[in-house]
């Protein structure tokens, strides 16, 4: 299907936050644009901001004056909906309640010209219920735009029950057109990825009610050792925290109370207080002038070895052996589990058992396991955490070994799965039942991921090279720990490992 031509005529409704983004966007895809706004002078002062920002693209070499004139003047302010009788496509982007947005398109639909496609910009209106009121639903989707929409590459298309195929492809095409990644998704709370994504921060948030690290170290293993650009605190300090648990809220109670999607009690509170990040200037860290960032936690070192004993294959986390090798660490490998050993001391990558749990079941006194990170073979940072059985020395001397090899090293308290894998385990495994349930296809809810939040690798992709087995029995181990349905692996999930298929190859609707 092709995208719509450049003399297509694009109409903006809202130009708050998103719908000037939204603008820009369209202008630079060379569109005539028409913008809107209920609020006196708002699209007038959204178009003046546009001009600022493209005029600063100027100054920095990335636009030229003749460009930005171009786009700036392509943008034009309307006083009513009655302008846009003779547009191509239509992007709402009003507030964010279901009875505004079908008034604007029950108005629209009377003006617009009966091949014109109108969209919204939603984030958790059920595309369907816009539309249900509409005598041309067929003409209408969703195109979720990530804000800032200049600069964010993601826009979900996303199509209600109703939603024709050519409706959505056009859209594709001319979001793609637009310069953007385009991802298909069907109308369900989230989308892909605010329903996939909640697991980033409800894990995050659930090791710190346990006590597991503090708000720095569980920061710094993400970001450092898992490769995300920000961790689940700073990244919700950003958000604010108003913002992000009304999101969980919505979500949650969409999916009939979930337990996968479950509030914090923590965030909560910090609502409760007031303190809703980086904009309020405080929120899990503070933001005041001044104020110091609290560092993570760093392991205190024993004695490294010279020698260790390799039992088997490490799977995804071998090239961590590298990194040893390249300090002089001398590696005598023998068949068997995939476990390394220091003299008495075993050194494991998590199954998503407890340390405490795993050095019983297996005879074990000194065991020490470590987390999932994005590059075995480039040290960062890792997360280590001993069983209740294994001594400090113990401990400490695993700790030099990684120090000596470059790693940074936290230890955290001994929760299942760690900090990472925990992460990456429950995104994939949200990521496998939105594929499931046919919101998405694989590869697109790893591209959504990947554009939507900047993860360091899509969800699937991940657990595909971690291992469909190894995940599965991650899962497993967790839900059996917890005892609670949070835990639960999907069925695709299971599907997959029982027959070695990838999780990025399995069936989409
Ligand atoms: P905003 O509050 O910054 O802007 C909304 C604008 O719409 C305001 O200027 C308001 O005056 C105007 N407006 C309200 N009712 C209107 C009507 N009936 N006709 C014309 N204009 C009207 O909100 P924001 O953040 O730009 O969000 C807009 C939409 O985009 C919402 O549906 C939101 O859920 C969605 N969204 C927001 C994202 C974000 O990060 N802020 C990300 C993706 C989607």
């Amino acid at each position: 299907m092709n995208a719509l031509p450049s003399t297509a005529q694009v109409a903006v409704i809202g130009a708050g936050a998103m719908g000037a983004g939204i603008a820009q966007v369209a202008a630079q895809g060379g569109h005539p644009v028409l913008l809107f706004d209920v609020r006196e002078g708002a699209a007038s002062r959204a178009r003046e901001n546009i001009v600022g920002a493209l005029s600063r693209l100027v100054e920095k070499g990335r636009l030229t004056a003749e460009t930005a004139e171009q786009i700036g003047n392509a943008i034009s302010v309307v006083d009513s909906l009655d302008a846009m009788a003779d547009v191509d496509l239509v992007i709402e982007a009003i507030v964010e309640d279901l009875d505004a947005k079908r008034a604007v398109f029950c108005q629209l639909e009377t003006l617009l010209r009966p091949d014109a496609i109108m969209t919204t910009n939603t984030s958790s209106v059920s595309i369907t219920s816009i539309a249900a009121p509409l005598r041309h639903p067929e003409r209408f989707a969703g195109m979720h735009f990530f804000n800032p929409a200049p600069l964010m590459a993601l826009v979900e298309v996303v199509s209600g029950l109703a939603t024709s195929t050519q409706t959505r492809e056009v859209l594709l095409a001319t979001a793609e057109a637009w310069g953007k990644k385009p991802v298909r998704a069907k109308s369900t709370p989230g989308f892909i990825v605010n329903r996939v994504a909640r697991s980033f921060y409800a894990e995050g948030l659930r090791v710190l009610e346990e006590g597991v690290a503090d708000v720095p170290t569980i920061d710094a293993l993400i970001r450092e050792g898992g490769g995300f650009r920000m961790g689940p605190f700073e990244l919700m300090d950003l958000i604010g925290h108003d913002v992000n648990s009304a999101v969980t809220r919505s979500v949650f109670d969409a999916y009939s109370q979930d337990p996968r999607f479950k509030p914090s009690l923590i965030q909560q509170e910090l609502v409760a207080a007031g303190r809703l990040g980086r904009k309020s200037g405080r929120g899990f860290y503070d933001y005041a002038q001044g104020a110091v960032r609290p560092e993570p936690a760093t392991g205190v070192a024993g004695n490294a070895p010279k020698r260790i004993l390799v039992a088997g294959d490490l799977g995804v986390a071998e090239p961590l052996l590298d990194s040893f090798a390249a300090v002089g660490i001398e590696i005598e490998r023998v068949p068997g589990e995939g476990v390394i050993h220091l003299d008495t001391i075993t050194l494991a990558f998590t199954d998503g058992r407890s340390a405490t749990l795993r050095a019983a079941q297996e005879s074990l006194i000194d065991l020490v396991l470590f987390d999932l990170v994005l590059d075995f073979g480039q040290p960062s940072r890792i997360g280590l955490a001993k069983a209740d059985q294994t001594s400090d020395q113990a401990l400490q001397d695993v700790v030099a070994l990684f120090q000596q090899a470059c790693w940074k090293v936290s230890v955290i308290d001994d929760a299942p799965a760690l900090v990472v894998m925990r992460t990456v385990v429950m995104l994939a495994n949200e990521g496998a039942d939105t594929v499931l349930q046919g919101v998405a296809s694989p590869a697109d809810i790893d591209q959504a991921m990947r554009y939507g939040t900047n993860y360091p690798r899509g969800p699937l992709a991940w657990a595909d090279a971690i291992g469909g087995t190894q995940v599965l029995q991650v899962l497993s181990n967790l839900q059996h720990h917890y005892g609670e349905d949070r835990y639960r692996p999907s069925s695709l999930l299971r599907r997959c490992a029982l027959t070695q298929r990838k999780l990025l190859q399995a069936r989409s609707h």
